[in-house]
C-alpha cells in the first residue's frame, strides 16, 4: 500500500501554496546532497511538487515525508495528506489531524494545564446568530446573557480580542477601553473571539521557528513591515527566559505532533508569557527570514530527510498524559518540570539520534550551505524572489538590504560551532550593534 520499492531511495514531497524562494533553495540543495550514508547504506533523496488531483483513497502514494504549506487553508490536499498518513505511513510535517482539532485555543488550555504563563484569556459567545436551523432555539433556550463589560473587567484594559483559532492577525485588535471594546465586539460578527490580557508594556517579543527538534529563537518586531520584522540580534533574552522559551516551543511542538511550528512569546526580565503558538504551516520565505533562513532551510533539509532515511514513524495519536502528570505534579518546581518538559520532547524529537545523524551522515551539509549561499546561483534566485515581491521601484533598495543581511549571516559563520553553525547560542562573541552592521533600509 505504501507504493516504495526498496527502503533507500525516498521521495519527499512539497505541498505548496505561493511561494517559490524555499523550495527552490530545498530542492537545489537536495539535488546537491547526493547519497545519504546510514547504518552501511546509500540513501537517494529526490524532491517532487505535490499536484491536486482525485484520488482513489487506495491508491498507492510514493512518498515517504511531505512537507505541507497549504493544507491550512486548501481541505483536498489536507485529506489528501490524512489518508496518506493512515492509509500509506507517510511522514507529514505537521499532523494535520491535531493542526485541525487543537487549534490556537487548544494550545493556549494545554499550556494552561502545563503551567505556562498565559495572559487572562476568556472565550465570550459568539455576537451574530450562527447560520444553523437550530440555532433560535438552543440560544434563546441555553445561551445566558451576560455583561461584555463584567468579563473586561476581568480580563482588564488594555486588552486583546482575537479569534480563537486565529491566523494572519486576522480580526485582532487591541482595545483600550469600553466603547472600543463594544465596537470589536459588534464587528466580530459570527467569529468566535477571545478576550486576552494584553501584555504591555514587555522587554522583548521573542518569535521561535522550531523545525523537528530545532529551534531559532528570533527577535521579533510585529509593528514592523514583514521584511523587517525579525531583528538580527543575538543572545536578546536572559538566559532563563531564553531556556523557558526554547522548551516552551519544544513542548508545544511535541505536545501536539507539530514539527514545523512558530510559537509567540512576550518576555518581561525572566517572565515569559506565550500568546501565539500554533502557526503550524509558518512561513520561511527568504523576504521574511533574511539573515536566519540559512539556518531555516538546513534544518528543513536535515529533519525531512532524518525522518525520510531512518524511516521515523509519524504518530497521529498523542500523548497527553506523559505531559499531565508532569504539570499536575505538586512537587516539582517550575524549573523541574520545564526540565522534564525538555527531555519529553527530546524522546519525541529522537534528538540525540537526530543529531547524531546531522552529525554523520548530513555532516557535509552546513558546509554545502554556507557555498551555496555565497554563491551566484543564489543570488539569482534571491533577486528573482525580491522581482516577485516588490514594485520595480523598490528592486534595488530591497536587493541591497537582503544582501547585506545574508552577507552578514555568511560572514558570521566563520568560527562558530561546527554543531550549530548558525545559532546564535553558538555565537560566542558579543552581540553586533544591529545598527553598525545592518544594510539599507
Ligand atoms: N496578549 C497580548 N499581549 C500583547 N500583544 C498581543 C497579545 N495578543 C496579541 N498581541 C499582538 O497582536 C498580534 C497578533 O496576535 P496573534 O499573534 O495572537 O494573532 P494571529 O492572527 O495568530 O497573528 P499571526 O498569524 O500574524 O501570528 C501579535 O503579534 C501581538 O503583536
Ligand atoms: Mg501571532
Amino acid at each position: 500500500m505504501t507504493g516504495k520499492k526498496d527502503d533507500t531511495t525516498h521521495l519527499i514531497g512539497l505541498l505548496l501554496g505561493t511561494e517559490s524562494d524555499w523550495p527552490r533553495a530545498f530542492e537545489t540543495l537536495v539535488r546537491g546532497l547526493g547519497p545519504v550514508r546510514h547504518r552501511g547504506k546509500d540513501h537517494r533523496i529526490s524532491t517532487e511538487r505535490i499536484t491536486i488531483e482525485p484520488f482513489d483513497l487506495r491508491d498507492p502514494v510514493r512518498h515517504d515525508v511531505v512537507i505541507d504549506r497549504l493544507a491550512w487553508w486548501y481541505f483536498h490536499p489536507r485529506e489528501w495528506l490524512k489518508k496518506a498518513s493512515l492509509v500509506n505511513d507517510t511522514y507529514l510535517l505537521n499532523n494535520p489531524f491535531t493542526f485541525q482539532a487543537m487549534e490556537k485555543h487548544s494550545a493556549y488550555c494545554a499550556m494552561i494545564r502545563l503551567g505556562f504563563d498565559i495572559p487572562p484569556t476568556v472565550l465570550v459567545p459568539y455576537k451574530n446568530p450562527i447560520d444553523h436551523e437550530k440555532w433560535a432555539y438552543t440560544a434563546s433556550t441555553y445561551n445566558l446573557p451576560f455583561d461584555l463589560d463584567e468579563v473586561a473587567d476581568r480580563v482588564g484594559f488594555p486588552m486583546f480580542m482575537k479569534p480563537f483559532d486565529g491566523g494572519a492577525w486576522r480580526g485582532v485588535s487591541r482595545i483600550d477601553d469600553t466603547a472600543a471594546l463594544h465596537h470589536a465586539y459588534d464587528a466580530s460578527g459570527q467569529m468566535l473571539m477571545h478576550l486576552q490580557s494584553a501584555v504591555s508594556p514587555f522587554d522583548s517579543f521573542a518569535r521561535s521557528l522550531t523545525i523537528g527538534p530545532e529551534t531559532q529563537v528570533m527577535k521579533f518586531r510585529p509593528e514592523l513591515p514583514m521584511h523587517d520584522r525579525y531583528e538580527v540580534a543575538h543572545n536578546f533574552l536572559p538566559a532563563e527566559a531564553g531556556q523557558e522559551v526554547l522548551t516552551l516551543s519544544r513542548t508545544i511542538n511535541a505536545f501536539f505532533r507539530w514539527e514545523f511550528n512558530s510559537c509567540e512569546a512576550l518576555v518581561t526580565g525572566q517572565r515569559v508569557q506565550p500568546i501565539d503558538y500554533a502557526n503550524a504551516c509558518p512561513d520561511i520565505a527568504i523576504t521574511s527570514l533574511h539573515y536566519y533562513f540559512p539556518w531555516a532551510i538546513r534544518n528543513l533539509i536535515s529533519w525531512s530527510v532524518f525522518c525520510a532515511v531512518t524511516g521515523r514513524r509519524g504518530q497521529v495519536d498523542t500523548s497527553t498524559r506523559a505531559w499531565f502528570a508532569v504539570g499536575d505534579d505538586p512537587d516539582l518546581s517550575w524549573t523541574d518540570k520545564l526540565g522534564q518538559y525538555a527531555q519529553l520532547a527530546d524522546e519525541y524529537f529522537q534528538a540525540d539520534e537526530y543529531r547524531e545523524f546531522c552529525a554523520t551522515s548530513l555532516a557535509a551539509l552546513p558546509e554545502m550551505v554556507h557555498e551555496w549561499i555565497g554563491s551566484s546561483a543564489f543570488d539569482d534566485l534571491l533577486i528573482e524572489t525580491v522581482k516577485a515581491t516588490y514594485p520595480a521601484e523598490e528592486h534595488d533598495r530591497f536587493a541591497a538590504h537582503f544582501r547585506g543581511l545574508l552577507a552578514m549571516w555568511h560572514a558570521d559563520q566563520v568560527g562558530a560551532s561546527p554543531d550549530q553553525p548558525d545559532s546564535p547560542r553558538a555565537t560566542a562573541r558579543p552581540s553586533a550593534p544591529v545598527s553598525e552592521v545592518r544594510p539599507t533600509s
